[in-house]
């Protein structure tokens, strides 16, 4: 389904009013196939991108110099993700200060997040954290952070920093969600329209022991905000109402063999103590782990969620 050059196709729908308002750009307009062209030719220039690239070793993460902030800056540009490499003992609050030199201030408080605005991911033994997967040893299947958001609370960009790494697996999968979208209207426009659609995802409402923490959220897959593409995405099968319609379906298979297609590269990068990745929300997975049970203290990653995007990325 990867074809090497765009189909650009007329769009048999509407455009979505998403892209009316404010913070519309020509190449996320299915009217403008002549600024997706041109936008698709310079993104594709840097693709695919091997892991080592994304890699950027930082002396100081409390206080990274220039070269070393460029570096991650042209990274998150290009790809939307650089992966930075410090020392094995950098702390969560070392992990934030690095994140406030990205302009990455304004944090999303989910459930189960501290005051400092992180949230440390390791393996619940009780509580309220057994109960998500993410505090579990189990694989995490494709998705953006925060999908279950408001439409006004999206996570625009995140910081996932490794304290310790797991005895055995725990590799993260990482995609652009914008090669995602290039390879979606690639072969069909009509997929964006339809992934566009206010309607699209509805992730049900949050009930803890019969009370509601969190209502249903109804929104898109793709949108543009502030001029840039926003994706929110889960793959997860339970708890999850997708419209019920013919090129929904259609599109959501296709997303389906982007994610399964060998031939479409993904990052694969096992965090180890003291690196990290800094992104605009990029799509990613997780795969199982496991620890040994001498091992004093399991996997502990630090995750902060943002809404913003690393500074200055175009
Ligand atoms: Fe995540």
């Amino acid at each position: 389904m990867v074809s090497a050059e765009p189909k650009i196709i007329a769009p048999s729908h509407a455009t979505p009013s998403l892209l009316k308002g404010e913070g519309a750009v020509a190449p996320f307009d299915l009217h403008n196939p002549g600024a997706y062209e041109d936008w698709r030719r310079q993104k594709l220039k840097n693709f695919p991108v091997s892991p080592d690239t994304l890699v950027v070793p930082v002396v100081n993460i409390r206080a990274p110099n220039a070269e070393e902030r460029q570096a991650i800056l042209d990274r998150c540009r290009k790809f939307n993700m650089a992966i930075y490499v410090s020392t094995p003992d950098a702390t969560k609050e070392d992990a934030l200060a690095l994140a406030q030199h990205f302009g990455l201030v304004r944090f999303d408080q989910p459930l189960c997040t501290g005051e400092d605005g992180i949230t440390e991911i390791s393996v619940a033994g009780s509580g309220r954290r057994e109960t998500y997967i993410p505090y579990t040893d189990k694989p995490l299947s494709w998705h953006t952070d925060g999908y279950y958001n408001t439409p006004s609370g999206q996570v625009r960009g995140f910081l996932l920093h490794c304290r310790r790494a797991a005895e055995e697996g725990g590799l993260s999968e990482l995609i652009d969600p914008e090669i995602v979208y290039i390879r979606l209207r690639d072969d069909n426009p009509d997929f964006i329209t339809a992934l566009m659609g206010e309607d699209v995802l509805t992730i049900p409402e949050n009930v803890e022991n019969g009370v509601n923490i969190r209502d249903a959220q109804t929104g898109p897959v793709f949108s543009v905000i502030g001029g840039h593409l926003h994706m929110r995405f889960t793959d997860r099968k339970r708890h999850i109402v997708w419209k019920d319609d013919a090129l929904v379906l259609a599109a959501r298979n296709a997303l389906k063999s982007i994610f399964d297609e060998p031939d479409e590269p993904k990052v694969r990068w096992r965090l180890t103590a003291g690196q990290g990745l800094i992104c605009n929300n990029v799509l990613h997975r997780r795969t199982g782990f496991s620890d040994h049970p001498d091992t004093d203290g399991g996997r502990l990653m630090y995750r902060a969620r943002f809404m913003d995007r690393v500074a200055d990325s175009k």
